[in-house]
């Protein structure tokens, strides 16, 4: 069994411990704060009793998986790893600077991964000396749930590196998708608009949180609804993405931020984790009730999911990854009832060709402006699936 290093032991890094352990490997993990370190530790101890507890795991495998795991007070001790995988902030000096660090002290045949969300595997890579052995491996949170992982070659990344990662980490009971390094690699692009269109649909006046939420739950059997996903994943966190995407993709319209998102985080309304954020989370507090009416839904609906499954087209286009990997991503990753080009044959591809244009030609913006892939099927009556 090889070696597996993690670098960073927040929320990621830590999980991503917890599911290299699981399938057998030694694992040593390291953070610059020796208080997360810890707290990691401890975090792991309490995850692991729960799911004990909850007879998911035996004690036995609880024992086995802690003992597996040793906290790392330096570098050094990652010399002898066959795959490192960074998890520490998202900033890309940092990253640089751990990956320079980490090529004088690992073997030559080391792997060095990063499970960033949004930076350019290519430009971490850049920091080292020899970049064929970097890549993305993207875990998504919690990483011991989830069961998507994105697996991103950068420019010069070695094809039997790509491949041995991926089936490594498909070994350790995960589903990989392979993804072109471009900003947001699958999930954090086509998702965006799930976030985006409903926040326009809210700064427009069409609707409040509680209805939109509600229009994407009843007609398109989301589990949440935008704003409630939002408040979940943290607005700060997501506000971060959308922000990176947008300036990466060299400020695409259709990527934009919006005023709303970036004024709950600069008020720090991150959502659940602070106790506020699109709704309130404080005790006693009264979930607002939304306007079920079956009209405004479909259409809030119908707007949303024009512009999720004109993105997933447009991914494919541009050769992002297969067909089969995008719906995969968008079901396993963040959980979508159906995959985004499947539901956009049963929709038919003219009715989303049809909804885009009105909106291009109402708003006469670019970000509606349909995919060429798509406009391009419509006239020859094509489908993604026979
Ligand atoms: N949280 C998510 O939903 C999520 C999902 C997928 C990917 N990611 C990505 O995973 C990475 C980590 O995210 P997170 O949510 O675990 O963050 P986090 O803030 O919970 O943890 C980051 C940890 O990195 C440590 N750190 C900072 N600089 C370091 C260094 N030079 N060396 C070692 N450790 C260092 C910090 O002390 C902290 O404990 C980021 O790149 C993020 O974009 C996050």
């Amino acid at each position: 069994m090889i070696k597996i290093g993690i670098i960073g032991s927040g929320a990621m890094g830590i999980g991503i411990a917890q599911v290299a352990a699981t399938a057998g490997h030694a694992v040593i993990i390291y953070d610059t704060n020796k208080s997360a370190l810890e707290k990691a530790k401890t975090g792991l101890y309490s995850t692991l009793k729960k799911l004990v507890e909850k007879e998911k795991i035996s004690e036995q495998k609880a024992t086995e998986i802690s003992l597996l795991i040793t906290y790392a007070a330096d570098l050094k001790s990652f010399s002898d790893c066959s795959l490192i995988i960074e998890a520490a902030i998202e900033n890309l000096e940092v990253k640089q600077k751990i990956f320079s660090e980490l090529e004088n002290i690992v073997s030559d045949n080391c792997v060095l991964a990063s499970n960033t969300s949004s930076l350019s595997i290519t430009s971490i890579a850049s920091a080292c000396k020899n970049t064929n052995r970097v890549l993305g491996i993207h875990f998504f949170n919690p990483a011991p749930l989830m069961p998507l992982v994105e697996i991103i070659p950068g420019i010069s990344t070695d094809i039997n590196v790509t491949e041995t990662s991926r089936k490594l980490i498909d070994s350790w009971g995960k589903i990989t998708v392979l993804a072109k390094d471009t900003p947001g690699f699958i999930v954090n692009r086509v998702a965006r608009s799930y976030y985006g269109e409903s926040i326009r649909v809210y700064e427009e006046g069409m609707a409040d949180f509680a209805t939109i939420d509600w229009a994407l739950r009843e007609f398109g059997c989301f589990k949440m609804g935008p704003f409630e996903l939002m408040d979940f994943i943290g607005n700060d966190i997501n506000y971060k993405v959308t922000e990176t995407v947008w300036e990466q993709f060299f400020y695409e319209s259709k990527f934009k931020p919006s005023f709303t998102q970036k004024r709950l985080f600069e008020a720090k309304y991150f959502g659940k984790k602070s106790g506020k954020g699109y709704y309130d989370y404080s005790e006693g507090a009264i979930k607002p009730e939304p306007q079920k009416n079956e009209e405004l839904g479909k259409q809030i609906f119908n707007r949303v999911i024009s512009m999720l499954i004109n993105e997933a087209i447009d991914a494919l286009y541009l050769n992002v990854a297969t067909k089969e990997d995008l719906d995969l991503a968008m079901t396993k990753g963040v959980n979508y009832p159906k995959g985004l080009l499947k539901w956009g044959d049963e929709i038919g591809l003219l009715n989303i060709l049809k909804t885009l244009t009105d909106l291009q030609e109402e708003y006469g913006e670019d970000r509606y402006r349909p995919s060429v892939l798509m406009k391009k099927m419509v006239k020859e009556n094509k489908k993604f699936y026979s």
